[in-house]
């Protein structure tokens, strides 16, 4: 009788917390996500990242024929919402919930070559970061992942790639 008493008050107690978490629940993306949101889906997001990516073969070696191919794809697929120097997103990927972010930052420089070819391909659900999946050659894919790699190279108080020549 009693353990019943319990399991009431705890499901009336999950169903309060629950109508009160989608009392305050918006689909608004004009705040900032909050910081307890942004860790768990960062971690999350890592732990998917790191799975999906488990069993891609090596990357191909970079070449500057290829990161120059990549640099073209990345002004007409990613410029977009990412920046066309890669670090400055633009109005509008900075008005996606989330973000869409620095591509030259440590965190997303952090990810190994395999993992930034899976989000590419993959896209990242629930946030605006399209799969490229379907319109892109796995080639081209890698050959964007090598032009990435080629920003974050800071030549003076510039980097590389189409900051140079679009500054
Ligand atoms: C329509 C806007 C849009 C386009 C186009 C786009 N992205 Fe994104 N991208 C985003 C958003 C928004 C995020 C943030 C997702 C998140 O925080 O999980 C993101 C996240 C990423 C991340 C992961 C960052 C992280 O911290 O986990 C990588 C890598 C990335 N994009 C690369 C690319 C590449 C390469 C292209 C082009 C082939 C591209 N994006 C095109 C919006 C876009």
């Amino acid at each position: 009788m009693r353990r019943k008493r319990i399991i009431a008050a705890v499901i009336l107690v999950l169903i309060t917390l629950v109508g009160v978490a989608m009392s305050q629940f918006s689909l608004s993306a004009l705040p900032e996500p909050g910081k307890v949101e942004t860790y768990l889906a960062t971690k999350g997001k890592h732990l998917l990242v790191a799975r999906g990516s488990r069993g891609i073969s090596q990357s191909p070696a970079v070449t500057p024929a290829a990161a120059a191919e990549g640099e073209k794809l990345y002004g007409a697929e990613c410029s977009m919402c990412h920046g066309m120097d890669a670090r400055s997103p633009t109005g509008i990927g900075r008005a996606m919930y989330p973000r869409a972010v620095d591509l030259t930052s440590s965190q997303v420089q952090g990810y190994s070559d395999a993992e930034l070819f899976w989000i590419t391909k993959n896209g990242v659900r629930l946030s605006g970061m399209p799969a490229f999946g379907k319109a892109e050659t796995d080639a081209h894919i890698w050959s964007i992942v090598q032009y990435l790699r080629t920003v974050s190279v800071v030549v003076g108080n510039k980097t590389r790639g189409l900051a140079v020549r679009n500054p």
